[in-house]
């Protein structure tokens, strides 16, 4: 099939759609990016211009196309346990929550949760590390922009190559082995699933509903894509949610230069709320 051309004009109607919805600034060397992403989704839809996709997108009022669009021009690659030196530094960590914990409730944010992996490590490493875990009251809230990613997440179920690298002890107490034709997947334990609340949420544009304090937040590798605008307002609000000393998790890719007055570097991008 041919290529559809993406015109100048029809460019900087999605960079300005896009950073109104997403926060996502689209530089000009964006433009070959999003024609040659979008091209196979405007020939599943029988759409023969961008115009007419810029249409689409902006009458779907169930948010998915902009999920979608968002998911072709950027990522959701996660994994199990990823950036190791955060989980190493919250084992060093977790002493002094427990004992600051008297009702025994942990209440944690994994917003930008993608497919589920980082919610559900979070679970895995707390039921590692808390010898008493069952006793504990623990709920995670996860969300995201996409519904694709976070059907995924809500059934929990992993290809085996994405399970084989954790210990055999963490799948075993984690995972349910499913054996099907293709081979063996595996899927969380329901023990785990029914601590995680998946919510499909726009970290730019939807209302701040959340009004309940986290003992943690993880926002890892999901701004990389905002402007300086858009992070500096997203860290304020994640700022107003998290009591003294509680730590903000990002990407190791990803750096604050601003909130100094609010949030200390540890190390790793991880910040503690001052
Ligand atoms: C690269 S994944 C990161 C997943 C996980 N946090 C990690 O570090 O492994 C980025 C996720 O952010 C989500 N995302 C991007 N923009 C968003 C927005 N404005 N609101 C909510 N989620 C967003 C994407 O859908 C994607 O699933």
């Amino acid at each position: 099939m041919a290529e559809i051309e993406l015109r100048a004009e029809e460019f900087t109607l999605f960079r300005k759609y896009i950073y109104e919805k997403v926060g996502i600034s689209l530089s000009d060397q964006k433009s070959t990016l999003v024609k040659g992403r979008l091209n196979k989704r405007l020939n599943q839809l029988n759409l023969t211009s961008f115009r007419a996709y810029y249409d689409y997108l902006v009458n779907d009022t169930s948010g998915d196309e902009l999920a979608l669009f968002v998911s072709a021009i950027s990522t959701n690659v996660t994994s199990f346990f990823r950036e190791s030196a955060q989980w190493k530094w919250l084992e060093s960590y977790l002493p002094a929550l427990v004992a600051s914990k008297r009702d025994k409730k942990i209440r944690i944010w994994s917003a930008g949760c993608s497919s589920g992996e980082e919610p559900y490590t979070i679970l895995m490493f707390l039921q590692h590390h808390l010898h008493d875990f069952d006793s504990w009251d623990i709920k995670i809230l996860a969300t995201d922009i996409s519904t694709k990613v976070l059907s995924h997440a809500i059934k929990g179920h992993y290809d085996a190559k994405n399970v084989e690298p954790l210990s055999k002890e963490i799948v075993h107490r984690s995972f349910d082995k499913i054996r099907t034709e293709d081979g063996i997947s595996y899927q969380i334990a329901p023990h785990l699933r029914e601590k995680v609340l998946f919510r499909k949420y726009n970290l730019v544009t939807d209302p701040f509903f959340i009004k309940n304090r986290f003992d943690m937040i993880f926002c890892r590798n999901v701004m990389i894509y905002f402007d300086d605008v858009t992070r500096h307002e997203l860290i304020g609000r994640f700022t107003t949610l998290l009591p003294k000393g509680a730590p903000l998790f990002l990407g190791s890719s990803e750096s604050l230069t601003t909130h100094r007055e609010t949030l200390k570097l540890l190390g790793s991008s991880i910040y503690q709320r001052l």
